[in-house]
């Protein structure tokens, strides 16, 4: 069994140590240096970013969104498909003017992007006005690698391929109110043949029970009431620690720890989601009834040629056994149209899929080819205009779906945690306590109401009246 590297606590002490002297630096300077801290990609990314602008908060600076009045901008980039590093590509070319008007502004790239080496490359040879770049494996690095900015001049990359570690201890500052991510693991072992995330951010490494549950502990008395645990694919959790456990006896000792909060998890892969994750799910009052499981298509030489491990009839199964668990649990997935040398007719068998199982929502994708990967070496014969056909008739049905999903919702009452409010009052139009407020159902879908900002990161019961694809609409009880 594959030991853990885990990053030790004088390690992090001495990152701790670089943030107190930016910190000193920072109280120099005649007014608080702000942060700009943008994110890219998923909800891994997002937990990185919280931990980034942790250690910012550490070393003195406020935040701002504004780049003008930033000291340190900081881009947390992913590689998941063309269409978001072009995006990337696109904003940090346009820094190159906010680095002219500010020499001394520290412009940093992080995350998934940058650790390909020909991304890397690109920016080290056409982007010169980056100061600092560095992969997902080196984050917990970056109180060092700033300070070393702000005291020396130069360029710093720091891109190695490293196995990757885990490290405790980081400081965070969370974005939401009410809601809070906590990674139980990082890295991914599937290597599904489209996909990059395995050689950006490593093997598959798990936190040590203790320490989630420690975090956890700790999240729900500061008043958080929707904790998800993140991992690429949590149903691997445990694997690679000294001690006997999985996501299950994870899930379950979460789920002791005393408070009023829901539990959430992505992602699960079918081919680890088993009989055991859906009893438990099911006998864990805390764990929210909903699951995103991922099945990219619905064609069993896809799925083959995918690398997924699991064949459309035992994903269905498994669908079914979880339904005889939880008859009302609310299933989202993720779907890929036109991967390499799929056919028209193979793709309607994703559709049959949509049509069985019947999802509340889908996350769907056109597939984008990324180098290195096994699938951007495979025949792609099919035109962007047919994929595109494909893609739109996709879409097509599970809005179809989705409407009708959410119009069942209509007259019921449900328990929901409201999670935001928007500046703008709403009827009764002199009354200030009334916003308009956004709220998720113990499913997780997306509710809107009106009330008081008070009602924010609190569980209340919402009459549901009304419905569309996207969302639901309903009043406070
Ligand atoms: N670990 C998660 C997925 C992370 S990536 C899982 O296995 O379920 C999120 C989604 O992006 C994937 O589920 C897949 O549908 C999509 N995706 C990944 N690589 C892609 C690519 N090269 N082109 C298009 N979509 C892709
Ligand atoms: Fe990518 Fe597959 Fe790993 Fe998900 S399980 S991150 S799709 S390789
Ligand atoms: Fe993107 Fe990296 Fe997440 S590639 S989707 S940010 S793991």
């Amino acid at each position: 069994m594959e030991q853990t590297t885990q990053i030790s606590p004088a390690d992090i002490a001495r990152q701790l140590e670089f943030c107190q002297k930016a910190a000193a630096l920072s109280a120099r300077r005649p007014q608080q240096p702000l942060a700009l801290v943008d994110t890219y990609g998923c909800q891994q990314n997002e937990a990185d970013s919280e931990r980034l602008r942790g250690f910012l908060a550490a070393m003195g600076f406020g935040f701002t969104q504004n780049e003008e009045e930033a000291q340190i901008i900081v881009l947390n980039t992913c590689a998941i498909r063309e269409h978001a590093e072009q995006r990337v590509f696109g904003n940090v070319g346009a820094l190159v003017h906010v680095k002219r008007r500010h020499p001394d502004t520290l412009i940093c790239l992080c995350g998934c992007m940058v650790q390909q080496p020909h991304a890397a490359e690109k920016l080290r040879t056409s982007f010169r006005h980056v100061d600092l770049v560095f992969g997902p494996q080196a984050l917990w690095r970056f109180p060092e690698m700033v300070y070393t900015l702000l005291t020396q001049q130069g360029r710093i990359f720091s891109v190695e391929d490293e196995a990757g570690s885990i490290t405790e201890g980081i400081p965070v500052v969370r974005q939401d109110r009410g809601e809070a991510w906590v990674s139980i693991m990082y890295g991914c072992n599937n290597f599904c043949s489209y996909c990059i995330v395995p050689y950006v951010r490593g093997r598959e490494r798990s936190r040590r029970q203790p320490d989630i549950l420690a975090e956890v502990r700790q999240l729900v008395q500061a008043g958080y009431r929707d904790i998800t645990l993140l991992g690429q694919n949590v149903n691997s959790y445990g694997k690679d620690l000294p001690e006997p456990t999985d996501f299950s006896a994870l899930l379950e000792a979460v789920n002791a720890i005393p408070g009023d909060f829901l539990i959430r998890f992505m992602t699960s892969h079918p081919k680890d989601a088993t009989l055991r994750l859906f009893q438990t799910m099911a006998r864990c009052e805390k764990v929210a009834p909903v699951l995103h499981l991922p099945f990219q298509a619905g064609n069993d030489r896809i799925l083959k040629a995918m690398n997924r491990r699991h064949t459309r009839a035992q994903y269905l199964e498994k669908i079914q056994a979880l339904r005889d668990l939880i008859p009302d649990i609310v299933l989202t997935s993720d779907v890929i149209v036109g991967f390499p040398g799929e056919t028209t007719r193979e793709f309607e068998d994703t559709l049959a899929v949509l049509e069985a199982v019947r999802f509340d929502a889908l996350f769907t994708f056109l597939y984008s080819p990324r180098e290195g990967t096994p699938a951007a070496r495979m025949d792609d014969p099919m035109p962007r205009e047919e994929k595109l056909q494909n893609f739109n008739r996709l879409t097509a049905l599970q809005d179809r779906i989705s409407e009708e999903k959410h119009a069942a919702y209509v007259g019921k009452t449900l328990r929901c945690l409201v999670d935001g409010a928007s500046g703008d009052l709403r009827w009764p139009l002199d009354d200030p306590h009334y916003h308009e407020l956004t709220a998720r159902t113990p499913g997780n879908r997306l509710v809107r109401t009106t009330g008081p900002e008070t009602a924010v990161g609190q569980f209340r019961d919402i009459h549901i009246t009304g419905a569309n694809k996207w969302s639901l609409f309903g009043t406070l009880v």
